[in-house]
């Protein structure tokens, strides 16, 4: 049944006329959708029935070869079924929420999820989809010439499903769908990064062309990586991958606005939509019949706070898709999924006349910048999102790459907060009191941690803070929420401050490679960061005595 749901749905998606949607852009809003559907649905309906509605929408809707190649099902294709199964509101939702793009600075298709991050809902479907087909390794075509796909009728048997057993390992790379020696993908996960096509330098050899792919990597992050790179390496940067944005308001959003223009369609919400998909897929690939109701498992993964099954949250959804997949993987999926692209659409403007030996460079090179410059990185809320005041007055400059790292806790409010509602009003209360009482321009810390999986920007990057008297022009104020007097950090949090957060800005050449960190006390009188924590701080390598 949920099969029937998810088609429905996503059939929905493509049909529906453009509407004006009346409720607030919330995952909650698509899950309580997703959730009248399963109560509306009758059980009796066959999960190729609500395919075939797919299929028919798709008629109409625009052409998307490589979903249709990986997720649909031909062999039901005459069955019908009214879609109409939605009220008027969910329609309009799903309507708004179909198909993740970017005009100018808007960006479509995204919705404002419990966990305060920001999320497209088509990859997230769509890896949904490819969990739900449980046989995620997909045979390619043989090449170009052999698969008329663009006659859009009959549909060639070159498509064939094959089961292979080690789909259904719970991690990616034990996965070797090929089983050929040039699969990279199936070394070790801690080797370096390397291009699929190896074997290709030695004399005399040729890069084996692929005979898989893996349908729920392809479809929720490989495809569009690849593409991203393809559109133009040379303006392509750091911060053009994983783009923040903010939405109109926070209670019932309506729009979302990027940070910055000239966005990569790879955006933050893109990213995280495609992780989830990614990870749910993969939950649903190995759970075998009866399946939760998508409506459940979506409210589990996203509810608010960090209790329960931590693998399959959406607060940790990095460090959980770093489980998942390895970047020898990724990289050949990213690689697959342009050759099968290719193969399917040979007059594919970015990929016409690209020898494999150029999309496994593109494939290597994606790989590299989104494990280093997203999986490696923490998840930070942007000002916008916890609702900050304006800063008051001009905020003086950086000047970066900076030397220290310096340590605090907030000490009040004293509990830790565990979910977003509650870090983003710690957030705006300590700004007011340090804006309103003490009278500083803004919320003192550089960052701030939270025990719910995220870092909240305070002054951030760029900005000089108010942390730590006399130093503030020499190092970033990273405060834990919380009183570690007594008791430490959750271990989430105190992995970001050590690892995760100085390493992504070492990469992005905000903070020096022979950086050193020390906590709050060791330069102005004060208890900061509390007994606890300072002892252990002490034993961190970086830790400046
Ligand atoms: C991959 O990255 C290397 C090193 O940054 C660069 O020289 C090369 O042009 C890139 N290749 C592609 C296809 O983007
Ligand atoms: C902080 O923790 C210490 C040790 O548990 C306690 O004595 C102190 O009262 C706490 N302070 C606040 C503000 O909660």
């Amino acid at each position: 049944v949920a099969q029937d749901i998810l088609w429905i749905l996503l059939g929905l998606l493509l049909r529906l006329e453009p509407g004006t949607a009346t409720l607030p852009l919330l995952l909650d809003s698509v899950i309580q959708a997703l959730a009248e559907l399963e109560q509306k649905v009758p059980a009796t309906i066959s999960s190729h029935a609500a395919s075939a509605l797919l299929l028919f929408a798709q008629d109409s809707g625009p052409d998307d070869v490589l979903h249709r190649f990986l997720l649909e099902r031909w062999d039901i294709k005459d069955t019908r079924l009214d879609p109409r199964q939605l009220s008027p509101e969910f329609q309009g939702l799903i309507k708004d929420v179909a198909q993740h793009g970017i005009r100018g600075r808007q960006e479509y298709g995204v919705v404002l999820a419990p966990d305060g991050s920001t999320v497209a809902v088509e990859p997230l479907l769509a890896g949904l989809e490819a969990g739900l087909q449980g046989n995620r390794v997909v045979s390619l075509p043989l090449d170009s010439t052999a698969a008329p796909l663009d006659t859009g009728a009959a549909f060639p048997d070159t498509g064939t499903v094959v089961l292979d057993i080690r789909a259904a390992s719970p991690r990616f790379r034990d996965a070797s769908p090929d089983g050929t020696s040039s699969d990279v993908g199936a070394s070790s996960p801690d080797a370096p990064v390397t291009s699929p096509d190896v074997q290709a330098s030695s004399p005399g050899a040729k890069a084996k062309s692929p005979t898989t792919v893996d349908s729920l990597l392809v479809v929720t992050l490989a495809r569009d990586l690849g593409l991203a790179f393809l559109q133009g390496p040379q303006t392509w940067s750091h911060s053009g991958l994983g783009t923040e944005g903010c939405w109109d308001q926070l209670s019932a959003p309506r729009t979302f606005t990027l940070l910055d223009s000239g966005a990569s369609p790879v955006t933050m919400a893109f990213l995280n939509g495609a992780l989830d998909g990614a990870l749910l897929g993969d939950y649903l690939s190995r759970t075998p019949e009866p399946r939760p109701p998508l409506s459940h498992l979506l409210n589990q993964y996203y509810g608010a706070g960090v209790a329960g099954d931590l693998g399959l949250r959406s607060n940790f959804r990095r460090q959980n898709a770093a489980a998942l997949t390895s970047a020898p993987t990724l990289t050949q999926q990213i690689w697959r999924a342009l050759v099968l692209l290719q193969r399917l659409e040979p007059t594919h403007p970015q990929l016409q006349g690209m020898s494999q030996e150029q999309l496994a460079e593109v494939a290597t090179n994606a790989t590299k910048e989104f494990t280093e410059a997203f999986l490696g990185c923490p998840a930070i809320h942007p000002r916008c999102r916890w609702g900050a005041a304006p800063y008051r007055g001009s905020p003086r400059p950086l000047q970066l790459p900076l030397r220290f790292l310096y340590v605090h806790h907030t000490y009040m409010p004293a509990p830790p907060c565990t979910d977003f509602a509650r870090c983003a009003a710690d957030m705006r209360s300590m700004q007011r009191f340090h804006q309103d009482t003490r009278g500083w321009d803004d919320i003192g810390y550089s960052f701030v941690i939270g025990s719910d999986g995220y870092v909240y920007e305070g002054r951030g990057w760029h900005w000089v803070g108010a942390h730590t008297l006399g130093h503030n022009t020499r190092g970033f104020g990273v405060a834990f929420v919380g009183n570690y007097t007594a008791e430490l950090p959750a271990k989430a949090a105190l992995h970001t401050v050590q690892d995760l957060l100085p390493g992504c800005a070492v990469r992005a050449g905000l903070l020096r490679p022979d950086y050193e960190l020390l906590g709050h006390r060791q330069l102005v009188r004060t208890d900061c960061p509390g007994d606890a924590l300072f002892s252990l701080l002490r034993t961190w390598p970086r830790f400046a005595a």
